[in-house]
């Protein structure tokens, strides 16, 4: 459809018109607007425990006087690990409330970051970067979320029947070296094959902890066929300098 803009902009062109394109939007996989539902309402009860009401104000004190609104990430992040891994609207309301900050703030926040889940998602979270690198990279991300379909009989946004997968499609995860990659809970399996992301959901499956990092020989994010600069130690200062000429 195209927009007032664009017709007045073609009427204007005269005899120049010329067809207008674009590609289809890509909607996200969860709503940014809240719904009640049954797990998920402002009568749900949540408080810190005592152990993690003492991290919360450890992280607080970091911040300086009066900045205490710059923790709200890390204590998000504590109040999703308490409630299996989603933050329902009681607990944003429990931040915001502990660091004094108006409620849409942190709406603001967990709606913003991928890392912040607003509904319930399974024991394992499996989230495939599909961003350019990890699209282009290896065998390319599509090849590997279709094997993540194919395995878990879900697709982006679903999680499994027995609750055990949730799938999700995100966005550069920094990890691009590494093309490419998925996150499951807080590891990385990168350098990924169809068969090793195969491989890792049935370990997963067996209840196996699949060793996190390359899949590769890599050790980390090295180049592949050896180093091809900074192969000899570094000069001295001054070399090279006009002094020496
Ligand atoms: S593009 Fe996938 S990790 Fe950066």
């Amino acid at each position: 459809m195209l927009t007032t803009f664009a017709k007045r902009c073609i009427v204007s062109a005269g005899q120049q018109l010329r067809a207008l394109h674009r590609s289809a939007p890509v909607l996200s996989d969860t709503l940014a607007v809240h719904r009640d539902t049954p797990e998920n309402n402002p009568t749900v009860k949540f408080e810190f425990t005592a152990e993690n009401l003492k991290r919360a104000n450890d992280i607080i004190a970091n911040y300086p006087e009066g900045y205490e609104v710059a923790a709200v990430i890390p204590v998000l992040d504590l109040a999703q690990r308490q409630h299996d891994g989603w933050l329902p609207l009681t607990a944003m309301h429990y931040v915001a409330d502990l660091l004094k900050m108006p409620r849409m703030r942190v709406y603001e926040v967990a709606t913003f970051y991928t890392m912040f889940n607003r509904n319930p998602v399974g024991k394992y979270h499996v989230q495939i970067c599909t961003t350019t690198p990890c699209m282009l990279g290896g065998m390319g991300s599509d090849v590997i979320l279709k094997t993540i379909e194919d395995e878990l009989g879900i697709k982006p946004g679903q999680t499994s029947g027995d609750k055990m997968f949730t799938l999700t499609e995100v966005e550069c995860l920094g990890a691009c070296v590494n093309a490419p990659m998925v996150q499951i809970n807080d590891n990385y399996y990168e350098d990924l094959t169809p068969g090793d992301m195969k491989e890792i959901l049935d370990d997963i499956k067996a209840g196996k902890t699949p060793k996190a990092g390359p899949r590769t020989e890599r050790f980390a994010c090295e180049p592949t066929g050896g180093l091809t600069s900074l192969t000899e130690p570094p000069k001295g200062p001054g070399f090279g300098c006009m002094s020496d000429l």
